[in-house]
């Protein structure tokens, strides 16, 4: 991990209003491009084995494929049942074309 961050995956693999899971090391992630800008969550869903990776996405929230919850891509907070606790989520960061993240700087909504 160069400078301490992890490389995700290329800003030009998701086109905007979709996610993506990406799969690394040491974490599943999704994430997710708003109009341009990039959001990172943990993939895996708190409530069970929903992958949030797969989308889809309506409105800057990501709902999960197994029952239909919904969270807030910016803040992981759980915004619709059955999920209650919240995503952890990272800061994008934004270099040569790709999306990083500072795994260690990860947090979760109060
Ligand atoms: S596993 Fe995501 S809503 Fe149940």
């Amino acid at each position: 991990m160069p400078g301490g961050l992890l490389r995700l995956c290329a800003m030009e693999s998701i086109p905007e209003g979709q996610a993506r899971r990406v799969e690394t090391a040491v974490a599943d992630f999704a994430v997710f491009n708003l109009g341009g800008a990039f959001f990172v969550t943990a993939n895996a869903c708190t409530h069970g084995p929903g992958n949030l990776g797969h989308g889809p996405v309506q409105g800057g929230e990501v709902v999960c494929e197994a029952h239909g919850g919904r969270f807030d891509i910016r803040s992981g907070r759980a915004t619709r049942l059955p999920c209650t606790e919240a995503l952890m989520v990272w800061e994008a960061v934004l270099r040569d074309d790709a999306v990083w993240i500072d795994f260690a700087a990860g947090r979760v909504a109060d």
